[in-house]
C-alpha cells in the first residue's frame, strides 16, 4: 500500500482510486490542459481531476485519448456545477460533461458544492447514473458534515467520496474522522495551498528526508488516508510532486504537521459562499 504511484484506495462499492492525482482547476483549454494532463501521465500519474466548470473537458478527452495509455487505467473524475444543480438539469449536465470529455464510462461524478434546498435533488440524480452504469462511483465535494447527514438521510447510497479542502492549515479531523467511520474516502483539493507552502516547520521535516514541503504535505496525506490532487503545470513540480512513495513521516512528523491547523481557508466556506 502506498509504495508506488499507481496504488489506489479502495471505494466503498469496491471501486479502485488512486490515492495520487492531478488537479486541473485553471488550466486553459488552449492547449496547456492537454500539455499538462500528457505530461502528468508521462510521469505515472493515472487519476485526473476536472470539473464541468473548470472549462477543460475536451482537453482532458483529448490528452486521455492521445496519451496511448488503455482508458481502463485511468481515473477520470468530473462535477456537476452549481447552475445545474437539480434533477433534470443534472442528469442533462452530466450527458453534457460525458460528451465533452469524449468517455463512454466517467469514473468518478462529485457535486461540486453543497447548493442549499438543490443538493438532495441532485444526488438523486447521481445515483440514477450510477445505477444505469454511467459513473463507476459517485460522489460530493464541499459537504460538511452535515451536508453529507442530509444525503445519507435522504438518499439510498452513502457517497464514495468526499472532496474538500484539506491542507495543514485546514486538516478538518471532524470531518475527516466521520468520513472515516462512515466509509467515505476523502480527497484533498488545494492541498498544497495554492502555493503557499512557507511553513517553516514543513522544511524542517522535509530537510530530514531530502524532500521538499509540498512532498511533506503530500505524503502526510496519504499517511492520513486521504487521496491527493496537487496541481502544476511544471514538468518538474508534477514528477517532484509524485515522489512521495519512497519516504515515511514518523507519527512525531505528523502529529507536529495536525498542530499547524488553524482552520483557514484559502477557498470558499461551504456554509457560506454565493456562487
Ligand atoms: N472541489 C473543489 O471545489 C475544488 C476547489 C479547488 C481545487 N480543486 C481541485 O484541487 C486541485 C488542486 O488544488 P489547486 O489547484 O487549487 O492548488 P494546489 O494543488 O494546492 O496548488 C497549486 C499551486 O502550487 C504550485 N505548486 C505545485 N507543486 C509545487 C511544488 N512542488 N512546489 C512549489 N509549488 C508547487 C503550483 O504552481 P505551478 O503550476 O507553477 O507548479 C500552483 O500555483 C485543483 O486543480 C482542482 O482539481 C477542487
Amino acid at each position: 500500500m502506498m509504495k508506488s504511484m499507481t496504488d489506489t484506495t479502495v471505494l466503498s462499492n469496491g471501486v479502485k482510486m488512486p490515492w495520487l492525482g492531478l488537479g486541473v482547476w485553471k488550466l486553459k483549454d488552449d492547449g496547456e490542459t492537454e500539455r499538462t494532463v500528457l505530461s502528468a501521465i508521462e510521469a505515472g500519474y493515472r487519476s485526473i481531476d476536472t470539473a464541468a466548470a473548470y472549462n477543460n473537458e475536451e482537453s482532458v478527452g483529448a490528452a486521455i485519448r492521445n496519451s496511448g495509455i488503455p482508458r481502463d487505467e485511468l481515473f477520470v473524475t468530473t462535477k456537476i456545477w452549481n447552475a445545474d444543480q437539480g434533477y433534470e438539469s443534472s442528469l442533462a449536465a452530466f450527458e453534457e460533461s460525458r460528451r465533452k470529455l469524449g468517455i463512454e464510462v466517467v469514473d468518478l461524478l462529485l457535486i461540486h458544492w453543497p447548493v442549499k434546498g438543490k443538493y438532495t435533488e441532485t444526488w438523486r440524480a447521481l445515483e440514477k447514473i450510477y445505477r444505469d452504469g454511467h459513473v463507476r462511483a459517485i460522489g460530493v465535494s464541499n459537504f460538511q458534515i452535515h451536508h453529507l447527514q442530509d444525503v445519507m438521510k435522504s438518499g439510498e447510497i452513502v457517497p464514495m467520496v468526499n472532496q474538500v479542502e484539506y491542507h495543514p492549515l485546514l486538516s478538518q479531523q471532524e470531518l475527516r474522522q466521520f468520513c472515516q467511520s462512515n466509509n467515505i474516502q476523502l480527497e484533498a483539493w488545494s492541498p498544497l495551498m495554492q502555493g503557499n507552502l512557507e511553513q517553516p516547520v514543513l522544511a524542517e521535516i522535509g530537510a530530514k528526508y531530502g524532500k521538499s514541503a509540498a512532498q511533506v504535505i503530500l505524503r502526510w496525506d496519504l499517511q492520513n488516508g486521504v487521496v491527493t490532487i496537487p496541481k502544476s503545470t511544471n514538468p518538474a513540480r508534477l514528477k517532484q510532486n509524485a515522489e512521495i512513495f519512497d519516504f515515511e513521516l514518523t507519527p512525531e512528523d505528523i502529529e507536529q504537521i495536525n498542530g499547524l491547523n488553524r482552520n483557514q481557508r484559502f477557498g470558499a466556506d461551504p456554509d457560506n459562499f454565493n456562487f
